[in-house]
């Protein structure tokens, strides 16, 4: 069914992801060829309800795809969370005369979404960017391609030092509660073990980094460590092992924002780009209140309220294969 939207709003929120610029692209030049207009957001929700809004042509996206961040900006609102921020959020809407809304962010922010549009009726459409993967209905959400490459890299690099040394490296990754981040870039990055919250029982995880490292004579290891695996990161691992090893003097890096920058990978443009277009057809088809995902290679539709509270798991071939071949 088509149905008469004339204006989109677009904006980006939460954590930042590489990729984001190429969905704003996507959404905009997707919509002008459908004859729709599109008002760019900046600032997230807080741009919503301030009304910090521009009408975009194709030009204004002319040169972004390459480009880490978000033209946008972004921002986490509190005012947002309640129910008056909300409504200011609408009457901008309807000041503005936007017709739906595409937000291009994760968790909080389709959280923040799906708010509006039960309240509002508002049509909304969610395409995923977060750097931690952790959205239920889709494989790959963008930037996590480019945050998984650079945190292998960081790796690499570290592992020439560690190597050097013959030390034990402890590398803090991201990945808010989620462990795709660390786990992934343990693989790729031929890393020696990884405590994620997703596995039980952290002591046991630290006692098999330690046994699958130095233990089996190797001079040096590398465990990479989910910031919120256990309290404190990776700081506090290294603690308990100086206690409990002291023949060990581990070495932290902590990666931190690092992970959130740099120009997307050739996955995330493409990924971005899909998903720009399919949220438009979204709405021009009447679909409302769903994220655009990707499954087994292709687009699909999930609800934003799926999306948000079914829970994604990482999966056991992974970690096996992990165990196995860090031997
Ligand atoms: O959700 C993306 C993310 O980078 C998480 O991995 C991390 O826990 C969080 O955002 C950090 O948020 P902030 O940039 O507000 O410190």
């Amino acid at each position: 069914m088509i149905n008469d939207i004339k204006t989109i709003g677009v904006l980006t929120s939460g954590g930042d992801a590489p990729g984001m610029n190429a969905a704003v692209r996507a959404v905009t030049r997707a919509a002008i060829v459908n004859n729709i207009r599109v008002k760019a957001i900046f600032r997230g929700y807080k741009g919503l309800m301030d009304g910090e809004i521009q009408e975009f042509t194709t030009q204004d996206v002319s040169g972004i795809i390459h480009r880490g961040g978000t033209i946008l900006r972004s921002a986490r609102s509190e005012e947002f969370k309640t129910i008056e921020g909300r409504r200011r959020a609408y009457e901008t809407m309807q000041r503005e005369q936007i017709d739906a809304l595409v937000v291009i962010g994760g968790d909080g922010t389709f959280t923040g979404a799906r708010a509006l549009a039960h309240e509002f009726d508002v049509p909304t459409i969610g395409i995923p960017a977060t750097i931690d993967n952790d959205l239920w209905g889709t494989d790959a959400t963008i930037g996590f391609d480019t945050a998984l490459n650079t945190v292998m890299e960081c790796v690499d690099k570290l592992r020439d030092t560690g190597t050097s040394h013959e030390r034990l490296f402890l590398v803090e990754v991201m990945g808010r509660d989620a462990g795709f981040l660390t786990l992934n870039a343990a693989i790729a990055a031929g890393a020696e073990a990884a405590i994620i919250p997703e596995r039980q029982a952290v002591a046991e995880q630290i006692d098999a980094a330690i046994n699958q490292g130095q233990r089996k004579h190797k001079n040096s290891s590398i465990v990479l460590v989910q910031e919120h695996a256990i309290e404190g990161g990776a700081m506090a691992i290294a603690k308990q092992i100086e206690e409990t090893h002291p023949e060990f003097s581990p070495r932290v890096s902590i990666l931190g924002h690092l992970q959130r920058g740099g120009s997307p990978s050739g996955f995330d443009r493409i990924l971005a780009s899909r998903m720009g277009c399919a949220a438009v057809t979204a709405l021009i088809e009447d679909q409302r209140n769903v994220m655009v995902g990707l499954q087994n290679g292709e687009i699909v539709y999930v609800p934003l309220i799926k999306a948000i509270k079914q829970k994604k798991d990482v999966k056991e071939d992974k970690w096996q294969a992990l165990q196995v071949l860090s031997i």
